[in-house]
């Protein structure tokens, strides 16, 4: 077969999206996903990068797999390899790979060093102090209320916490328990608590903005609506439930999951706020990097906060990489060829490419793996959990995904195939989000229409999804 051969480094639905991204490029005859899950053989061109039935998780298996299929270009999905230096690793063995290189990444890696760097090159964040002492954090927090009893804080955890790791405050009691909960005990995010940043909390309007970039020029994408919070707002019983399993004595917190739906285009970024975005954030970001010796090469998103009337941008948060879920809600609707892009980007020729994109709506819906009183499977276990993004089962098996309409994507997030008790092939659950159900049509209340009708098709154990994407803006 002609064509250029792709590794994909992803494990979950985003990893999928971007794979059928480049398998729809003519010029592409076969993507690898590593480590992938059962859906990453379910696309046309695409299959699992295995040392035979084992799925390729670490660097230098990954390189060595990438020398032996000579694969023409690997493209990273996950922070976590791009703040392990997996493009600085193949770069140096010659191979071609879109993502930054770790000093990049840590714009991801370190929320309290990327404050810094953005309040050093002027770009607007959010008042914030940084600390590696809890008992200093706890003076700070109080101080803060007693200065501004009607504010609140945003507390962060300073490294990877699988996009979960901030917490919205409501109260001096709820911060100062984030405080412990992060720095102390249990230790939530575990390491990636040791340091946390300490944000006064902004009001306005949550914009996640995707863009591309080969360090030089700067490419806007289309973005995507995003929800984060695991449940909807109308959701209270299951929010103090879920706390009360979780042992979070903040029992109204609705917690952060890396993304539970998300729908493209963006209903309220404009041409204008656009062109403001580019100017005062995306630039001078890539730019301040530049200037400091450190080019920044691949996909990157901004979590900013609109705020007021005038919609002046605040950074939040840097990603280094597509979101999951927008990327599977971004990329199905990109024209340009996703191979032909990342090759503008590794020869730096990103001011020659214009990014072209579909009119349709796409709509998105992750199911999770939720609540389950008590496994089916004795082998499992038989204790209550809470579900995703808490503690949660795995290996329930899966049904229904044959009823799905054939122009509805099912990007996989966490699943394998195994046998069941028969000994017939079965595909199981294997992880908190399970599967991104993708509506497409030609607006929003279509896309949205065909994501719920075919999500209710799909059933495992514990299954759990948002009622509410999309509301509201049909
Ligand atoms: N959807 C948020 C993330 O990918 O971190």
């Amino acid at each position: 077969m002609s064509g250029a051969k792709i590794l994909v480094v992803d494990a979950g639905g985003r990893g999928n999206a971007i794979a059928h991204a480049f398998a729809r490029s003519d010029q592409v005859a076969e993507v690898y996903v590593a480590p992938g899950n059962a859906g990453s053989t379910m696309m046309e061109k695409c299959r699992l990068a295995q040392d035979g039935q084992r799925a390729l998780k670490d660097i230098p298996e990954l390189l060595e797999f990438a020398r032996e299929k000579e694969i023409d270009l690997t493209f990273v999905g996950p922070e976590g390899y791009l703040s392990d230096g997996m493009v600085n690793v193949f770069q140096e063995a010659g191979q071609r790979i879109v993502g930054p290189r770790s000093e990049a990444a840590i714009l991801e890696g370190s929320k309290c060093r990327t404050k810094d760097f953005l309040k050093e090159i002027g770009v607007p964040v959010p008042p914030h102090q940084n600390f590696d002492d809890p008992e200093k954090a706890r003076i700070y927090v109080n101080r803060f209320y007693d200065e501004n009893p009607s504010q609140n804080l945003v507390i962060k955890a300073d490294g990877l916490a699988a996009g979960k790791g901030s917490v919205v405050c409501s109260s001096r009691e709820e911060a100062l328990s984030t405080v412990e909960r992060i720095m102390v005990s249990p230790r939530i995010f575990g390491s990636a608590g040791d340091r946390i940043d300490v944000e006064t909390r902004l009001h306005g309007r949550e914009l996640m903005f995707f863009a591309v970039t080969d360090g030089k020029t700067i490419l806007p994408l289309e973005s995507a609506m995003d929800y984060k919070n695991a449940f909807a707002s109308d959701e209270e019983v299951a929010v103090r439930l879920f706390n009360r399993l979780s042992g979070n004595p903040n029992l109204d917190n609705n917690p952060n999951t890396g993304g539970m739906g998300g729908f493209s285009p963006h209903p309220w970024l404009d041409q204008e706020l656009t062109d403001r975005i580019m100017e005062q954030i995306a630039r001078p970001t890539i730019q301040g990097l530049r200037e400091r010796g450190i080019e920044y090469t691949g996909f990157i998103y901004f979590g900013l906060m609109i705020v007021g009337q005038e919609k002046d941008p605040y950074v939040l948060e840097i990603n280094v990489r597509l979101g999951d879920p927008e990327a599977e809600v971004i990329l199905p609707r990109l024209q340009t060829d996703m191979y032909a892009l990342s090759q503008a980007l590794l020869d730096g020729t990103l001011d020659q490419v214009r990014l072209s994109w579909s009119n349709e709506s796409c709509l998105c819906i992750c199911a999770v793996s939720g609540r389950v009183v008590k496994s089916l499977s004795s082998s499992v276990g038989d204790e209550e959990r809470p579900g995703y993004p808490g503690a949660h089962y795995t290996n329930m098996p899966i049904r229904g995904l044959k009823k799905v309409d054939r122009d509805v994507l099912v990007y996989h997030n966490g699943t394998a195939y195994g046998t069941d008790s028969a000994g017939r092939k079965q595909l199981f659950t294997t992880g908190g989000r399970v599967l991104t159900l993708v509506g497409r049509g030609e607006d929003l209340a279509i896309a949205r229409e065909k994501a719920y009708d075919n999500i209710k098709r799909i059933r495992f154990n514990g299954m759990r999804y948002r009622k509410d994407i999309g509301q509201g803006y049909i």
